[in-house]
């Protein structure tokens, strides 16, 4: 990442805590750190251009989506959930910055605008792998050429295995009510990526304490490089 990078990242944080401490609740305090960790691990903002539009797929708290308007504010920012709670948090946390719009949808359905970039940080795994390959399928159907989609999911095969199964575990905390998680070995993304005409540019274990995230970071070809979503599935998951 460049330093005028870290600097934009420093600041959108700086400014983001303020508005935790003056409209956030306790869950997004409590999201805060971590988000923020892979934000500068992964270098996130190194691979998104100054302007454009840019979807966050399943923006959960919105902490994702308020740090790239608050450091872009050139940028238009979209996120995107199912959970009209967490949204009412987000617009809340959002209060008045110009550049970024909550929607409440099911991005099994949503029908994206043109996009420089969509990020889906902890997302895809709540849908089935059919549905996981539909999704990236219709997200680089709208990524202009040369945009990106980033991706972060967890490592099925990590160094330290415990960190999988503890990724088991969080996620059935937070979301007891849902299907087990559809984590997706790492060569079964990379071949969605190839499979829907992305270049992949970037597979990137990221370092955290408790779990194992893998940044992957695909680029949209110039042509329609995409192979059909095929009926009988995805490749092994
Ligand atoms: C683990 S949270 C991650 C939130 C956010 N990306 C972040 O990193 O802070 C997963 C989010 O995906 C949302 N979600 C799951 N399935 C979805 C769908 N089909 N359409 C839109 N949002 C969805 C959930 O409501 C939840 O807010």
């Amino acid at each position: 990442m460049t330093s005028r990078n870290d600097d934009r990242v420093h600041d959108a944080e700086r400014a983001l805590r303020r508005r935790l401490d003056r409209c956030g609740n306790w869950f997004q305090r409590l999201q805060f750190p971590y988000k923020t960790h892979v934000i500068r691990e992964s270098g996130l903002l190194s691979y998104l251009s100054p302007d454009g539009t840019l979807v966050d797929v399943g923006c959960g708290t919105g902490i994702v989506s308020c740090l790239v308007a608050l450091a872009l504010p050139d940028k238009r920012v979209i996120g995107v959930d199912t959970d009209r709670r967490r949204l009412d948090w987000c617009t809340r946390l959002a209060d008045g910055i110009p550049n970024i719009t909550f929607l409440h949808a099911d991005v099994q359905h949503y029908t994206f605008p043109p996009i420089q970039e969509a990020v889906c940080l902890d997302v895809l795994h709540h849908l089935r792998p059919t549905a996981q390959d539909r999704l990236v399928f219709s997200i680089v159907a709208n990524l202009q050429p040369g945009g990106r989609f980033i991706l972060f999911e967890v490592d099925t095969n990590p160094a330290q295995k415990w960190k999988y199964w503890m990724s088991l575990v969080v996620d059935h905390v937070l979301y007891p009510f849902q299907e087990r998680a559809n984590f997706r070995r790492a060569e079964a993304l990379l071949d969605l990526f190839r499979r829907a005409g992305l270049e992949t540019e970037i597979v990137q274990p990221l370092p955290s304490p408790i779990v194992a995230p893998i940044l992957y970071v695909g680029r949209r070809l110039a042509g329609d490089g995409a192979v059909a979503p095929s009926s009988s599935g995805p490749a092994g998951c």
